[in-house]
C-alpha cells in the first residue's frame, strides 16, 4: 500500500525489523508517557488560519547558522543506523543532501564522519556525546571538523542512560557485524553484553557524569565550530547556555528516552524562546511528524525542528528512498499548511496564526440563561 504520511513507515518498520532493533528505535524511558505526549500536545494547539491572501508563490527556505537550506526541517541524531539498512547513516546523508538540507551525525554511528563526508557535499553537524577520557573527545571533534562538518550538537541530557524497559528485556546490544565506527580506532567500538542494556552499561562505563557548563566553555576552546546545546527544556538553562556561549539551543526530550514525566518539547518551547531573548536560534525536535508540527513549532518561535524515528523508520523500510520521501512528505505538508494559513514565508509565521490551551481565551460566548 501507498505510504501517505511519516507515521505509516513505524509498522513498516516494525514488521521488518528485528524486535531488538525495533524496540530500541521506538522505545521511551519507564512508563513512556512523555513519549506520547510529545505527539499528543501537538493536538492541543490550534490554527487561526487567514484567508484570502496571494498564497501562489510559497518560500520556505531558511538560514541557519549561516547556511542556507531549503526547509526548516532538518535531521536529528539517531545511533546505530546499519540496524535500520546496510546503508545507514550513508543513505540518511545523501538524501538529507538531496532535500537540501542539514543532517545531524550521531557519535555512536555505524559509519565514521570521514565516511559520511565522502558520501557528497552537504551539511552536517557532529552530536557529540563527552567520554571521560577526554583524549578520545577533542581527537574526535577535530577529525568531525577536518571532514568539514559545520556545528557540533553536544547532547546535554544523558549523564547517565534513562531507563529504556524494553532494551533491559531484549539485552540490547550491538549487533556484533557492526560498530560505532567514529571510535572505532579507538578500541571504544563495541559494545559488551550485559545482564541489562548493553548501551546502559556502555555509557555508564565511557560517558562523563561530571560534565558541567565549564566544559561547554572547554569545548569552544578545542574548536572553532559553533556549539548548539541539546536537551534544554527550561528557561534557566536557556540563560546558562547562553553564557556559557552557546551559538543555538535544541529543545528536546531526547525523544523521551531519558527523563520521564518531562513535558512534551512543544510545551517548553515557549519558555525557551522568551527567555533567549532572539539572543540565539531556537530548534525543537520530539514527536515532530507532520507538517502542521512544524508550523506549530515555528509559531512558538523555533527556528527549525529535528526529526528523529522517522528517519530510522523509513530507513528501515526503504533505504535512502524512504528518507528522502520522509522528507518530501513533510515538506510537502508544511507547505500546505503555510498556504492554508496565509503565510508565504517563514518570516509571516507568528503567534497569532495558532492559539494554545495556555492562551487567555480571547472571547467567550456569552452564558445562556
Ligand atoms: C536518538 N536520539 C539521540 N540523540 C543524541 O543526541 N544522540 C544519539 O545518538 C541519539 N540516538 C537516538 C537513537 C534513536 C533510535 C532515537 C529514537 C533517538 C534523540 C534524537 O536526537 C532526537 O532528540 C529525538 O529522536 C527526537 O524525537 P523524535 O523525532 O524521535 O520523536
Amino acid at each position: 500500500m501507498e505510504v501517505t504520511n511519516v507515521t505509516e513507515y513505524q509498522a513498516i518498520a516494525k514488521e521488518k525489523l528485528p524486535k531488538m532493533v525495533y524496540d530500541y528505535y521506538a522505545s521511551g524511558a519507564e512508563d513512556q508517557w512523555t513519549l506520547e505526549e510529545n505527539r499528543n500536545a501537538f493536538s492541543r494547539i490550534l490554527f487561526r488560519p487567514r484567508i484570502l491572501i496571494d498564497v501562489s508563490k510559497i518560500d520556505m527556505t531558511t538560514t541557519i547558522l549561516g547556511f542556507k537550506i531549503s526547509m526548516p526541517i532538518m535531521l536529528a541524531p539517531t545511533a546505530m543506523q546499519k540496524m535500520a539498512h546496510p546503508e545507514g547513516e550513508y543513505a540518511t546523508a545523501r538524501a538529507a543532501s538531496a532535500a537540501g538540507t542539514i543532517m545531524t551525525l550521531s557519535s555512536w554511528a555505524t559509519s565514521s564522519v570521514e565516511e559520511v563526508a565522502s558520501t557528497g557535499p552537504g551539511i552536517r553537524f557532529f552530536q557529540l556525546y563527552v567520554y571521560k577520557d577526554r583524549n578520545v573527545v577533542a581527537q574526535l571533534v577535530r577529525r568531525a571538523e577536518r571532514a568539514g562538518f559545520k556545528a557540533i550538537a553536544l547532547t546535554v541530557d544523558t549523564p547517565r542512560l534513562g531507563r529504556r524497559e524494553a532494551d533491559i528485556k531484549n539485552r540490547f546490544t550491538l549487533p556484533p557485524f557492526l560498530t560505532l565506527k567514529n571510535f572505532e580506532g579507538l578500541d571504544l567500538g563495541k559494545m559488551d553484553e550485559a545482564n541489562d542494556s548493553g548501551l546502559a552499561s556502555y555509557v555508564a562505563g565511557q560517558i562523563d557524569r561530571t560534565l558541567s557548563w565549564k566544559d561547554v566553555k572547554w569545548l569552544q576552546t578545542i574548536t572553532t565550530m559553533p556549539i548548539l546545546v541539546k536537551g534544554v527544556i527550561t528557561a534557566e538553562d536557556t540563560r546558562l547556555a547562553i553564557q556559557a556561549g552557546a551559538a543555538g539551543i535544541i529543545v528536546s526530550n531526547h525523544g523521551a528516552r531519558q527523563l520521564d514525566y518531562v513535558p512534551a518539547t512543544i510545551m517548553a518551547l515557549e519558555e525557551v524562546v522568551k527567555a533567549a531573548q532572539g539572543r540565539v536560534p531556537v530548534f525543537l525536535d520530539g514527536g515532530v511528524r507532520r507538517g502542521t508540527d512544524v508550523f506549530k513549532a515555528l509559531a512558538l518561535g523555533a527556528s527549525g525542528i529535528f526529526i528523529g524515528r522517522p528517519v530510522v523508520f523509513s530507513l528501515a523500510a526503504e533505504g535512502e528512498a524512504g528518507v528522502r520521501k520522509v522528507l518530501q512528505m513533510l515538506r510537502d505538508e508544511f507547505e500546505l499548511t503555510m498556504a492554508l494559513s496565509g503565510c508565504t514565508s517563514l518570516r509571516e509565521i507568528t503567534r497569532n496564526h495558532i492559539v494554545t490551551e495556555w492562551d487567555a481565551p480571547r472571547s467567550r460566548p456569552a452564558p445562556r440563561l
